[in-house]
């Protein structure tokens, strides 16, 4: 039998935890035959929540051996708080839990970070945990990259599963670049460009990109909550995929530490196209990138830097 593998959930009692821990246990993450051991954290307040599960209010005892991190927990925007005020509260959280993982996490344990803003609680939990490298830090667009691949499966009649390699670019924010110019379907007449199968250009060039990027505020609207079963499910396939690694042919998003690829400026978590093998991510290169496209991937850009800065003014 295998190995145990260590996987640490924070926000465990939220919503998004309440999905995704089920989900862990039945083998959606790491498969069914591999065995897990779940850490469950959440904080004092909604301790009795926790205990309708089986969990810790103590980050030292919650990180200890982890090899995966799920990091759901964070502080939400409230009605009438500043920007400023929520990035203040949830870097003080992602500054100390990175300080728990680099002291008490297993070697090599890799990171996920779904709570918002995802990219730059990512930044803050790499700054702060030098020793995990930054190739194991990453967040959460595959939320996105799968309504991507909802949209156009929609307009297309065609199963989900038939639809590959759209890419979201950038922040998990509504400034994200869902692009589908390297998208493809398979289709009984082989593969095809989703650019030859629809080809309706204002839609894909308008309404397809807002939909995606105004997903999650529908999701609010209508729920009065945000999606929690969508994402604890992509969760569990970003996870999957960069331990079990990518099909042939497939490529992902994921939220990763920019090496200036893309002209992307380095230092920023930022969504890329990726493959994985054997445990580790590699961005795609060499896709040819045009004009609009580029305009839409700098400006997602300009505003991780933004946030960037703005999560670094918090610091001091
Ligand atoms: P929720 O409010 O139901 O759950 C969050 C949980 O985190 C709460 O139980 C809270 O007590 C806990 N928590 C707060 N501070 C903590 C700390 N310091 N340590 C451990 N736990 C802590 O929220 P929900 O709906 O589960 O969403 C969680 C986060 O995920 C939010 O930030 C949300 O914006 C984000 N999100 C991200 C998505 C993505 O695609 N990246 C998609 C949907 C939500």
């Amino acid at each position: 039998a295998k190995d145990p593998v260590r996987v640490l959930v924070t926000g465990a009692a939220g919503q998004i935890g309440y999905a995704l821990v089920p989900m862990i246990a039945r083998g959606v993450m790491l498969g069914a035959d591999q065995p897990v051991i779940l850490h469950m954290l959440d904080i004092p307040p909604a301790a009795e929540a926790l205990n309708g599960v089986v969990a810790t209010t103590d980050v030292v005892e919650a990180c200890t051996g982890v090899n995966i991190a799920v990091m759901v927990g964070g502080f939400p925007r409230k009605e009438g708080m500043e920007r400023k005020d929520v990035m203040s509260k949830n870097v003080s959280i992602y500054k100390s839990q990175a300080s728990a993982l680099e002291k008490h996490a297993a070697a090599n344990c890799k990171v996920l970070v779904v709570a918002n803003p995802a990219n730059t609680n990512a930044l803050i939990l790499k700054e702060f945990a030098p020793s995990i490298p930054e190739k194991n830090i990453s967040c959460l667009t595959r939320l996105d990259h799968n309504r991507a691949l909802g949209q156009i499966s929609e307009r297309l009649n065609v199963q989900v599963s038939d639809v590959k390699n759209v890419i979201i670019w950038g922040n998990h924010s509504s400034t994200q670049y869902p692009d589908v110019n390297h998208a493809t379907v398979n289709t009984p007449a082989g593969e095809k460009a989703v650019r030859e199968l629809v080809s309706d250009d204002a839609w894909l060039n308008g309404e397809f990109i807002t939909t995606v990027q105004q997903r999650g505020a529908a999701i609010i609207k209508a729920r009065k909550l945000s999606s929690a079963l969508s994402a604890a499910s992509a969760a569990c396939d970003h996870i999957r995929d960069w331990v079990l690694g990518t099909p042939e042919g497939t490529w992902v998003s994921m939220g990763v530490y920019s090496d200036g690829s893309y002209n992307v400026p380095a230092g920023l978590i930022y969504s890329f196209p990726v493959t994985c093998q054997n445990g580790e991510w590699k961005i795609v290169q060499g896709l040819p990138i045009d004009e609009f496209s580029r305009k839409k991937l700098d400006l997602t850009a300009e505003e991780l830097s933004e946030e960037k800065a703005l999560a670094y003014s918090c610091l001091s």
